[in-house]
């Protein structure tokens, strides 16, 4: 590429769209936003203001804005889920390489499609898997990398959901049912899929999976709650999944997600929550993902794998935990702790402090920043395709909906040849 800045274009305005509007900022040598799409005209507006886009380059939906030739080289797809496969294969074709917000498509069949499309139409496909660009994950490579811990045979990851969390976004909120966007290992845990794979380096070959959803439904809702939260409700001081984990930010200033995902300003957000479907009782809600699940993935060469999502947790490891456990040594790392932990066998412990890295205090530990600027490197020639390609991303989603059809079928071994072969059989 020459010296001209990089041009990128954006559809779906939303907290996505923004996270990712900042990341080019910081990168405004090499990145110029020349287009952008919402349906919601509000979104538009604040978005152009915002980054400088002109009127004649605001667009009133996804659609609108492609039917027009190609305005940038990157597009950014932050639409949602069941839209990315619609909105990325006329992207492509049209020519623009894909920023593409996870999951790739809930059917695995779409995300191989788009992987295929992308490699005939010769554009990259960078899925928003934030955490193979954390410096923090990056770090864990370089030392399993390293051969520093032998042979790796096992790692126990955690994915903390944390209890409010999980109530705004996947029982309140966008990804609460199944139906309308995607089962929780695949919205929620692709990134932890894809992180297992990418840092080992190796395919996952056989697995199983149990979990359900058993706790926030109807059935365990507290005696004579309401079915929309408030102070009025009997069991609202001690419901941990109240709204008032919303009010309480508000009490001490501090607005930002995931009360802006609610209303967008802060003086009209109590008079918004009475009606917003974020203001429903989280035991009455018409979510069905569930609220823990557990996978066991067998990797090539007997590396095993436990993985634990759950709901149930306060927040305090920051998100996720690994255990990397080796022939001559493990680690332990936690996304919420600065320190990552390794222990040679014989020789002690030493610890890696990564507390000073400027790039921790960025959104996703600096997850987001870096796929935008990994991006750039790729574009510009600095960067191997490898480290983002999208077949990998399409690997975990396979993965992932393996998982889900082994947990409903009970917990039965999903063999990933064979699932792949049924998939493409369509059976
Ligand atoms: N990488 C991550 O860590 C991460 C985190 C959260 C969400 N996500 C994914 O990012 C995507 C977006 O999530 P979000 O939280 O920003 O959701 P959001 O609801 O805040 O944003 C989606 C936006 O798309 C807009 N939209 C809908 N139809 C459109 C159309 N036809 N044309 C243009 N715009 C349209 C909506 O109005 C909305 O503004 C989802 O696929 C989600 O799963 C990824």
């Amino acid at each position: 590429m020459s010296n001209e800045k990089i041009k990128v274009a954006f559809i779906g305005l939303g907290n996505r769209g923004f996270a990712h509007a900042y990341s080019c900022s910081l990168l405004k040598d090499k990145i110029e936003i020349v287009a952008c799409a919402d349906i919601i005209p509000d979104k538009v507006e604040r978005f152009a203001k915002e980054y400088g886009v002109p009127a004649e380059m605001c667009f009133e939906s996804a659609e609108q804005l492609l039917e027009r030739e190609r305005l940038a080289d990157i597009l950014f797809v932050c639409t949602m889920d069941q839209q990315h496969y619609g909105h990325s294969i006329p992207a492509l074709r049209k020519g623009y390489h894909l920023m593409l917000e996870k999951p790739i498509s809930n059917d695995p069949l779409e995300s191989m499609e788009i992987a295929r499309v992308a490699n005939e139409c010769q554009r990259h496909v960078v899925v928003c898997h934030s955490l193979r660009y954390v410096p923090h994950y990056r770090k864990i490579k370089e030392i399993m990398d390293s051969g520093e811990l032998g042979e790796i045979m096992c790692i126990q990851a955690n994915e903390e959901v944390c209890y409010w969390h999980q109530a705004h976004s996947f029982v309140r909120g966008n990804w609460r049912n199944s139906k309308l966007s995607s089962p929780m290992i695949l919205q929620k845990c692709c990134h932890d899929m894809d992180m297992i794979l990418w840092l080992t380096g190796k395919h996952c070959v056989r697995l199983s999976s149990f979990g359900s959803l058993s706790h926030l439904k109807s059935d365990k809702a507290p005696e004579g709650a309401h079915d929309m939260c408030s102070e009025a409700c009997p069991a609202y001081k001690d419901c941990p999944y109240s709204i008032k984990y919303y009010l309480d930010h508000i009490e001490r200033g501090t607005y930002g997600w995931p009360m802006d995902v609610v209303e967008p300003e802060m003086d009209k957000f109590k008079e918004t929550i009475k009606t917003s479907p974020y203001g429903r009782c989280a035991y009455k809600c018409d979510n069905d993902v569930v609220d823990h699940q557990v996978v066991n993935l067998l990797l090539e060469d007997d590396l095993t794998v436990t993985f634990n999502m759950c709901a149930f947790t306060s927040g305090m490891g920051g998100g996720r935990g690994i255990h990397v456990m080796g022939t001559k040594g493990d680690l332990r790392g936690s996304m919420g702790d600065p320190i990552i932990r390794v222990n040679i066998f014989g020789k002690g412990e030493y610890q890696i402090d990564r507390s000073s890295s400027e790039t921790d205090d960025l959104s996703h530990g600096g997850g987001d920043f870096f796929v935008v600027k990994d991006f750039v490197d790729l574009l510009e020639g600095k960067l191997n395709s490898s480290v983002s390609s999208v077949d990998k991303s399409v690997e975990s989603h396979v993965v992932c909906m393996a998982a889900e059809k082994s947990r409903l079928e009970g917990g039965q071994v999903v063999v990933i040849d064979e699932y792949m072969k049924s998939l493409r059989e369509g059976k």
